[in-house]
């Protein structure tokens, strides 16, 4: 296999053979570099970023027959030259040994699942060049940071159709959404009203995270959207990006066009769902009610200038504070006098829904989702203060979250590991947070980390 990675100063590595075919000859090569050589279909038009290699094939002309024809990848993945390329996706069951049978929403395109050592990979067959295009979409969100599935790279293929003649495709690559679901398997089990009000915040907290961050999606709807657990609740992530479109600022019109679409796109999915689970699903009316209202308010919360008089300059803080709350992060601050100075109005850039995220992970390293983080940063605050009064002087934060991740978390997620290896360690952890609350509200007081933890291994084992 061929290393990818950013900054190897190797020397470009001959590979021959994509697999079953071994009709690919290709090589890696660093743009700028005197093996970067001009072709109709091997050279980008501009030079890329440095962290990234082309893999082009060594001759001039495009390989012969069918197969892998040129990858754009981002470093650190694997090159996926030994997959079945000059077979179109739906066709490679039995023929490609790395295929992994994991489930997938409804979709337009073929989707399959890949496993590389462990680390899964999501491929989707598209017309030719619409792959770039969609990765191109997905790496733009990525560095605006809204929940999104990452984008690894995209492939152009050539391969043969059921009478034998050339198809010309291209393959999205993006990584699996670790412990993500699609909706119809997250209810499958489940009941749907158990979760309404979840999926309501988790569909009304992604539109607003993209509309904030000036994307527009176009076809926002429970399909397109993956599901990951977050501390009881639920996140969303955007799946399918191919109809979104990017602005500096999203306009008024344009928000309200993504909402329609989804009112539209939710009545689908709850019937395809009611059908599925033969139980009666959630009326779309009143869904689509409340996800806009839920819209509504976090929108507000994140985008409403405030005005207050000079002498209260204190609810600055009290704003950004507010939004930290809430999980939205602040960029900028800007404060402009009205009405003739007596007046400030304060507006708020939020850059997106990540405060505690960050926080915890500046803190200790550790990489969970947003509602996780939150209870996360919670218990460390409560681990400062109580190791601030044993010690009879002020602990740092950045202290206690060591300790804490030393003496609670490390420890108690590899115990509980051992009974429920499926679920990620962060959910786990926020499990046996629950649990503790629910331990120390029945007994009237605190019952302590320890018991918490014993208590829930020994239900976990019954
Ligand atoms: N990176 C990924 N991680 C997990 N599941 C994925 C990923 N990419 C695609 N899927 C699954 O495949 C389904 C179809 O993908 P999507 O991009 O919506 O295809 P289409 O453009 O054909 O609608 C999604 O609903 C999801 O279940
Ligand atoms: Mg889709």
């Amino acid at each position: 296999m061929i290393g990818l990675n950013a900054g190897t100063r190797q020397e470009p590595k001959e590979h021959v053979g994509g697999g079953a075919e071994g009709h690919c000859h290709a090589r890696v090569v660093t743009p700028g570099r005197s093996a970067f050589r001009a072709g109709a279909w091997c050279i980008p038009t501009r030079a890329p970023r440095a962290s990234i290699r082309y893999l082009i094939p060594m001759d001039d002309a495009p390989p012969p027959g069918p197969g892998l024809r040129r990858s754009h990848l981002r470093p650190g993945h694997p090159d996926f030259l030994d997959l079945p390329w000059a077979l179109q996706l739906e066709e490679w069951d039995g023929r490609c040994p790395r295929l992994e049978d994991l489930p997938a929403g409804l979709s337009r395109h073929a989707v399959r699942f890949v496993n590389y050592g462990g680390a899964l990979y999501a491929l989707k067959e598209l017309g030719p060049g619409e792959a770039a295009k969609e990765y191109a979409l997905l790496r733009a969100m990525a560095e605006r940071r809204v929940p999104a599935v990452s984008a690894v790279g995209h492939i152009d293929v050539r391969s043969v159709d059921e009478q034998g003649g050339a198809r010309d495709t291209s393959v999205l690559v993006t990584r699996y959404l670790d412990h993500s679901l699609p909706y119809h398997s997250l209810f499958l089990r489940s009941d749907l009203h158990r979760y309404r009000a979840h999926l309501v915040d988790a569909l009304a907290s992604l539109l607003v995270q993209l509309h904030l961050s000036g994307v527009y999606w176009g076809d926002c709807s429970l399909f397109n959207t993956l599901f990951v657990r977050d501390a009881g609740a639920l996140q969303a992530f955007l799946v399918d990006a191919e109809t979104a479109v990017l602005y500096d600022a999203i306009e008024d019109v344009t928000r309200e066009q993504d909402l329609f679409v989804l009112e539209e796109n939710l009545a689908g999915a709850l019937a395809d769902l009611q059908a599925l689970t033969q139980r009666p699903a959630p009326s779309a009316e009143a869904l689509c009610h409340d996800v806009r209202r839920r819209y509504g308010e976090l929108w507000a919360l994140a985008s409403r200038p405030e005005m207050f008089r000079r002498d209260e300059r204190y609810r600055i803080d009290e704003r950004v504070r507010q939004l930290n709350r809430a999980g939205f992060s602040v960029g900028e601050l800007s404060i402009e006098p009205v009405d003739g100075g007596e007046l400030l109005r304060l507006r708020v850039l939020v850059t997106d829904r990540n405060f505690h995220r960050d926080l915890l992970h500046t803190l200790t390293g550790l990489e969970v989702l947003e509602a996780q983080a939150r209870q996360m940063v919670n218990e460390i605050h409560q681990v400062r203060a109580a190791l601030s009064r044993q010690r009879a002087r002020s602990v740092s934060l950045s202290a206690a979250a060591h300790a804490w991740l030393m003496e609670r978390f490390e420890p108690a997620v590899a115990r509980l590991a051992k009974r429920c290896s499926g679920e990620a360690p962060a959910e786990l952890y926020c499990r046996l947070l629950e649990h503790k609350w629910l331990m120390s509200e029945a007994a009237r007081r605190d019952v302590g980390h320890q018991a918490a933890l014993a208590d829930l291994l020994t239900r976990m084992a019954a």
